[in-house]
């Protein structure tokens, strides 16, 4: 079963008002990509994960931040294109084109959205909910591992120097801890160059071999110019009754919007959406997935290899029973994440997504691996027979591949992943002037 047919039953379950009580498999919003809101993905089970002869001692957790603010050059896209766009599809409908109905052309016609530049890519009250709820639902999972109280010795709060990771940090404390207590909470001080949380911002030859690199952009620029592409513009441009057909530039942001309208409210529906059906929206998704692919998952071995500066951290931890701290929770970015998701080796489609046609079979998809708030817990269970890490994405127990099952020994994990342990060495690995090759 998908996660998002597991959320809704969750949802249902436990009578949820949100939207997703609602949302079919037809429905846009279920391709939403990297903006898709994280009640739509998360687990409500919050029940305690116990095993017999086991005890929850350890939890090592990486957080993507929360809903947030578009970009700086999103929010002029709305002012500016979005808003003209706005007037036109009013126009045209009046002319008797286009195929809105009239609850999505009233929903247009009251759309306004003023956003301060200022605030690009800030924390959005969706995410803050969002890391409030999350961290709630972890404590009562892992009483143990988490304590009631707080101990700047038994838990470390880290985030990276961007005021979503750094509120998305603060609302998570909230949620452990009750109002005062959270007021008392010592984040570490959050570094420009994070080799642990932003492991890829400073690798130089990452950034040249990969994310500079043209190559990495091929399979999703022939994605842009495919017949899937043409026919998902041309229908939009269809919908909305246009004379010409929109640049996919364009479809683009008004897909991004969708995302984050959507994201910002349990209760609205944001009328970009209405441009697309289940169809559009696929496509949207996966010309998203593919650069993600390409960039930040299995496209090229350096991209993973470096994400050994965060796992390692883990394993240290781990290691020795005594060491401090016990709860371990970072926040940080989707580049991060999905880093770290293909270092575990996880959702590997079977075979590279390309650019001619969709996947539609791939275990990579944005929507339910890299929503906001998506998050990676390994919990260390103290057991009668040795030491096991638990490993949760997105609050779901999860096997890893190297594993016989999700109780996984540690020692097994540590020989499986001896090199992202003990030759993880960022100056080797990022270095140009140590790569002569190419
Ligand atoms: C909730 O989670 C607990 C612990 O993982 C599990 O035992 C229980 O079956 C789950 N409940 C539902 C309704 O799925
Ligand atoms: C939006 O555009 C209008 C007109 O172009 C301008 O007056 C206004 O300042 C803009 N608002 C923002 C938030 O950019
Ligand atoms: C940590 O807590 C202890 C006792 O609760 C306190 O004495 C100490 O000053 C705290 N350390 C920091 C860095 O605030
Ligand atoms: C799709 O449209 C673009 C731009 O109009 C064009 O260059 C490209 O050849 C088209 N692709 C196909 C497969 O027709």
């Amino acid at each position: 079963m998908n996660i998002l047919a597991v959320s809704i039953i969750f949802s249902v379950l436990f009578h949820m008002p949100d939207v997703i009580a609602s949302l079919d498999s037809e429905d846009v919003r279920n391709y939403l990509g990297t903006r898709t809101p994280y009640r739509f993905i998360s687990n409500k089970n919050d029940s305690k994960i116990k095993y017999p002869n086991c005890k929850d001692s350890k939890i090592w957790m990486m957080i993507r931040h929360g809903t947030r603010l578009p970009s700086a050059k999103d929010i002029l896209g709305m002012n500016s294109t979005l808003r003209d766009l706005k007037y036109e599809i009013l126009l045209m409908h009046k002319k008797g084109k286009g195929e809105l109905n009239l609850e999505q052309l009233k929903l247009l016609e009251d759309w306004s959205k003023h956003i301060d530049v200022e605030q690009e890519k800030f924390l959005a009250r969706e995410g803050q909910d969002e890391m409030i709820l999350l961290a709630e639902r972890m404590h009562k999972r892992f009483p143990n591992a988490i304590k009631n109280k707080y101990n700047n010795k038994t838990f470390m709060f880290r985030y990276t120097a961007t005021q979503r990771a750094q509120q998305s940090a603060r609302y998570f404390t909230i949620g452990l801890f009750d109002k005062k207590e959270s007021q008392g909470v010592i984040f570490s001080p959050a570094n420009k160059v994070d080799p642990e949380l932003r492991f890829y911002k400073h690798c130089d030859k990452w950034q040249k071999q990969v994310k500079k690199n043209p190559d990495t952009y091929v399979e999703q620029k022939l994605y842009g110019t495919s017949a899937e592409m043409n026919k998902t513009i041309a229908a939009v441009s269809k919908k909305l009754g246009l004379d010409k057909v929109l640049s996919l530039g364009t479809v683009n942001l008004m897909y991004k919007i969708c995302g984050f309208e959507t994201s910002w409210n349990k209760h609205h529906l944001s009328p970009w959406c209405s441009a697309f059906d289940q169809e559009s929206a696929e496509v949207m998704e996966y010309y998203h997935d593919l650069k993600h692919y390409w960039m930040d998952g299995y496209g090229h071995d350096l991209t993973y290899r470096q994400a050994c500066m965060a796992i390692k951290t883990m394993f240290d931890n781990f290691r020795c029973h005594k060491r401090d701290p016990h709860a371990i929770f970072l926040f940080a970015h989707s580049g991060t994440l999905l880093k770290i998701l293909t270092h575990m080796h996880l959702y590997k489609p079977e075979s590279p997504l390309r650019g001619d046609a969709i996947d539609r079979k791939r275990p990579w998809r944005a929507t339910n691996i890299d929503c906001f708030a998506s998050n990676l817990a390994f919990v260390l269970y103290k057991c009668k027979d040795g030491d096991r890490v638990l490993t949760l994405h997105q609050e779901r127990i999860i096997k890893l591949p190297m594993c016989e099952s999700e109780l996984c020994p540690l020692e097994h994990l540590k020989e499986y992943f001896h090199d992202s342990i003990y030759n993880c060495d960022y100056s080797d690995m990022c270095s140009l002037d140590k790569d002569n090759s190419s």
